[in-house]
């Protein structure tokens, strides 16, 4: 099939299972082309909370599709690739948190979004990376404790940035782990005049040469806003697809072309057809893990930033 019956079949099917598409900046360029909303963890969770559609087809990775389940039960949620994981997620388990538990009595359990319902469902709170530092200063300004699972990386940016205490699970991205200092220097010395914008999934010594640490939106955002014509971007390189289409007129550099996330990719317009044809793959969770999980989530909309 063409690209474009392609995507008049997907509009087609949209339509008749009154379906909405969301789709994250990580997405490949078609897939971004055809969703009714693209975003950040935190944007597609909010949009997944408030959309009227009775079918969400999640473009992304298993844990997002997840968490707009717990977010709007009443739906069917669909993953075109249930291979889609996030290895991060996958580098802590609901026994593992437990586990914390008994090590660290009294502390808030603060979880990235990257993780399992299983894994929120043991934990007290959850994040994104739009809203981590916000959640950790509030957690702190009434005296809590807090250990955060499973990004290190990111909880090390909370605790620099805060000046809070946090203990940190050792969990890491694979692909922002392939974005190295040396990297950001030679693409420095390449473009001087560029604005280094980095993900807080990046280790501390790349976003020590960053001038700012921020979520995929927000850099969507400061791209736009900020009056830099030129701009190295060390986060996932699919991003680029948006930045560019949104800015025309400005230039945009990956910090590494080897920051692929494959799960990401997964994604095709051909997978997404399929799956508003046969509903495949509904996410399922059990009541009780989704009602636990969902306590956990609650708060995390209210956090814009
Ligand atoms: P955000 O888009 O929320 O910044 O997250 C990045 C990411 O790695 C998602 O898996
Ligand atoms: Fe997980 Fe990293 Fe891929 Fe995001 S980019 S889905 S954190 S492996």
């Amino acid at each position: 099939m063409s690209q474009s019956s392609l995507v008049s079949e997907i509009v087609r099917l949209k339509k008749q299972r009154n379906a909405v598409i969301l789709a994250h900046n990580y997405q490949i360029p078609e897939v971004q082309d055809i969703a009714d909303f693209v975003g950040d963890s935190l944007g597609l969770s909010i949009e997944a909370a408030t959309t009227d559609a009775k079918t969400i087809l999640f473009c992304g990775v298993h844990f997002m599709a997840e968490t707009a389940k717990i977010l709007s039960p009443g739906k069917t949620v669909l993953l075109p690739d249930l291979d889609a994981g996030c290895p991060m997620a996958d580098m802590i388990t609901a026994s593992d948190v437990q586990e914390l538990r008994r090590q660290y009595p009294g502390h808030t359990f603060l979880c990235y979004v990257n993780t399992s319902a299983a894994v929120k469902a043991e934990c007290d709170l959850c994040c994104t990376s739009a809203n981590a530092l916000s959640m950790v200063r509030d957690i702190a300004s009434t005296g809590g404790r807090v250990v955060f699972v499973p990004d290190m990386h990111l909880a090390g940016y909370a605790a620099d940035s805060t000046g809070c205490d946090i203990v940190a699970w050792q969990g890491f991205c694979p692909a922002h782990a392939r974005i190295t200092p040396e990297d950001i220097l030679m693409q420095k010395e390449r473009h001087p005049q560029a604005v280094v914008l980095a993900h807080p999934e990046c280790s501390a010594e790349v976003r020590e040469l960053a001038d700012e640490v921020v979520s995929t939106e927000i850099m969507c955002l400061y791209a736009h806003n900020m009056s830099a014509g030129e701009f190295i971007v060390a986060t996932e390189p699919g991003i680029l697809h948006r930045l560019r289409a949104e800015n025309p007129a400005k230039r945009f550099h990956p910090a590494s072309e080897e920051a692929l996330c494959p799960n990401m990719k997964l994604v095709t317009l051909e997978k997404i057809r399929f799956s508003l044809k046969e509903m495949l793959h509904p996410v399922t969770l059990d009541r009780e893990t989704l009602f636990r999980a969902k306590k956990c989530i609650r708060r995390m909309l209210e956090y814009r930033s």
